[in-house]
């Protein structure tokens, strides 16, 4: 595949080792704009915006993944394997599961469930498990115990499904899965396939099991700004 890929018009060599992944692209910019310093734009593709900064002195870039396993399964794919990007950091909200899981409390995504099917072109005789990098994985825990937040470090599920008419959310919770989001499954398959790094953080932005929490923009603000920077921490 030649560079610019069909979703990237970046040139080869403008993205960093490391990519910070959120779903939403005006969230790439605000990252560029309040935690990197001179950003500059390398993607504007379908307004999936990516830039590519400095972070304490490190190169890093942030792009936005859209929402759901083919979105993200495109541009991962795409930064790994065009743009010889090393490590893929999503940095994602997640309904939570779990009672003692809060709204702007983080998990860290070890492993993703999914009644998706993107595995399937692996051709495999059985069930592929997709995991995070352990790497990666051990200093977002570093990171969190760091700051003090309220964080826990399991499974999630990546569902192709927001408004879910079987509603089976907690189904997934009996078997031990955290939250709910929509895109790690994919990611951490990419990385799989392609002989790279990935990790999910999740900020929880609704609960399952309260569901009249309700985050305040300021709340909302905060608790971002510790998955943000741990996820630079980790780059
Ligand atoms: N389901 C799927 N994705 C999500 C949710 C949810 O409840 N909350 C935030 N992202």
């Amino acid at each position: 595949m030649p560079i610019p890929t069909p979703h990237i018009n970046a040139k080869a060599g403008d993205f960093a080792d490391t990519v910070l992944m959120p779903g939403d692209p005006k969230r790439s910019r605000m990252i560029a704009e309040n935690f990197l310093q001179d950003a500059v734009l390398v993607n504007d593709v379908r307004g999936v915006q990516g830039y590519t900064g400095k972070y304490k002195g490190k190169r890093v870039s942030v792009m936005a993944s859209g929402m759901g396993q083919p979105a993200i399964g495109i541009y991962s794919y795409e930064l790994f394997k065009e743009y010889d990007v090393k490590n893929i950091i999503r940095i994602g909200s997640c309904g939570s599961l779990h009672p003692d899981l809060h709204l702007k409390d983080l998990i860290i995504a070890q492993a993703a469930c999914t009644d998706g099917n993107y595995a399937i072109q692996y051709r495999l005789p059985g069930t592929f498990a997709p995991i995070a990098d352990f790497g990666l994985l051990r200093k977002a825990v570093d990171e969190a115990e760091k700051k003090g937040v309220n964080y826990k470090v399991g499974n999630i599920l990546s569902s192709d499904i927001f408004y879910d008419d079987a509603g089976s959310g907690m189904d997934w919770a009996k078997v031990g899965v955290l939250g709910i989001e929509m895109e790690s499954a994919a990611l951490y398959c990419n990385a799989a396939r392609l002989g790279k790094n990935a990790l999910c953080i999740c900020t929880v932005s609704d609960s399952f099991n309260y569901p009249d929490e309700i985050m305040t923009a300021e709340e909302r603000q905060t608790s971002l700004t510790a998955m943000i920077e741990i996820a630079l921490e980790i780059a």
